[in-house]
């Protein structure tokens, strides 16, 4: 098989590149580097031996795509391109529409124009919006996204699943992963933010390492054991083995699936302070402050159709996440840019 990546410079695609060449196939990544190096795919090849093809390119350059399928017999497509930073996205709406929404719209026309009918999608629990209870299974309900980036996520699984009643003989999957974390157990690839993080676990990262001085945790007033808020938190192993997962199931079932990627277990934000502490054997200094506008108590997910439909469940415990984003951390201290 030959994938076509989107993306797949970034954090999530380049372990899931790392993945696919070692099962075998053939891969061609699209990324404009916007939010990533192509040392990453450097250290893909590194540690596969094998070197997935390359271009540079904006996935809203439809010409490229063009020659992209022209060039190469692309069997399936995962789409990882695109913006992902829920405070940026309220800053720069235009620029998440475009890249998320249009970027989606101008890849299926080129698939359509190409005749290829696969295709998986990055979708993300940011969906669900302020879940109406937990766990979160497909069932519930979608919407109420509080930001441009959660809605761009709910826009595109709408146009694939109306696009999907169009042409039945398409294959769709949009992932819905919930919290991604960790690192390649090489520490050779991982995850590498732009200035100061947003996220918790590259937060408590740099904290870990010196780069920060004080984790700032957002409300302990929250109804949950500890107070503060709990999340779904997986290895990004485990969600690169749940997109081979799709590959392999494409075909059964209907032509338009959302399946939960997340390992329905929930952890706090004190949990992933401990657990860090005791992987770096170092103190974590935080401190508590008022909630983060927008969050919520409680997400994490019923996992049960991804069992059911992909065969897949996530394997790797919180210890493994934080013990190879450490690893990841300590040997690359400033990142792809070390
Ligand atoms: P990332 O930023 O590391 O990867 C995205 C990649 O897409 C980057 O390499 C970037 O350069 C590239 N890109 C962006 N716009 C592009 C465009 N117009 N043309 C070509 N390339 C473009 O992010 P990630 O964490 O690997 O996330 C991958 C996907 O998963 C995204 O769609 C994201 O919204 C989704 N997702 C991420 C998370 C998370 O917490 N990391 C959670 C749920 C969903
Ligand atoms: C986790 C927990 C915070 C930072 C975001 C997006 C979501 C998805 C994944 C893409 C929360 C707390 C955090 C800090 C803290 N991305 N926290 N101090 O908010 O669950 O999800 O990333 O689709 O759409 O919204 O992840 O890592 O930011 O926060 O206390 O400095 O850590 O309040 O409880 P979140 P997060």
């Amino acid at each position: 098989m030959t994938i076509l990546v989107t993306g797949g410079a970034g954090y999530i695609g380049s372990h899931t590149v790392l993945a696919l060449l070692e099962r075998g196939d053939d891969v061609v990544v699209i990324d404009n580097l916007s939010n990533s190096s192509k040392v990453s795919l450097e250290r893909v090849t590194e540690l596969t031996g094998k070197e997935p093809t390359l271009y540079v390119a904006d996935i809203l350059d439809r010409h490229v795509l063009r020659n992209i399928f022209s060039n190469h017999t692309i069997t399936d497509v995962i789409h990882f391109a695109g913006l992902k930073s829920v405070g940026e996205s309220i800053t720069k709406p235009l620029e998440y529409y475009e890249n998320n929404v249009v970027g989606t719209l101008v890849l299926l026309h080129e698939m359509l124009q190409a005749g290829v009918d696969s295709l998986i999608f990055s979708s993300s629990a940011t969906v669900y919006g302020n879940p109406e209870k937990v766990p979160l299974s497909e069932e519930c309900q979608t919407g109420g996204t509080t930001n441009p980036y959660g809605t761009s996520k709910l826009m595109v699984e709408q146009i694939l699943r109306d696009f999907s009643l169009a042409q039945p003989e398409f294959r769709i999957t949009c992932l819905r992963y919930f919290n991604p974390v960790g690192a390649h157990e090489s520490g050779r690839i991982g995850e590498d933010p732009n200035g100061i993080p947003n996220n918790l676990v590259p937060y408590i990262s740099q904290v870990a390492i010196g780069k920060l001085e004080c984790l700032s945790v957002y409300g302990n007033d929250y109804p949950t054991p500890d107070g503060t808020g709990v999340r779904d938190y997986i290895h990004v192993l485990d969600l690169a083995s749940g997109h081979l997962a799709a590959l392999d199931h494409k075909a059964e079932g209907s032509p338009f699936k959302a399946i939960n990627l997340g390992t329905g277990v929930g952890y706090s934000v004190i949990d992933l302070i401990q657990a860090f502490e005791k992987a770096a054997q170092t103190r974590i200094n935080y401190r508590i402050v008022e909630r983060r506008a927008g969050d919520v108590a409680e997400c994490w997910s019923d996992s049960s159709l991804a069992r059911q439909h992909l065969g897949w469940q996530a394997t790797r415990t919180i210890d493994d996440m934080i013990r190879d984003t450490w690893n990841w951390q300590k040997n690359n201290p400033d990142g792809y840019g070390s």
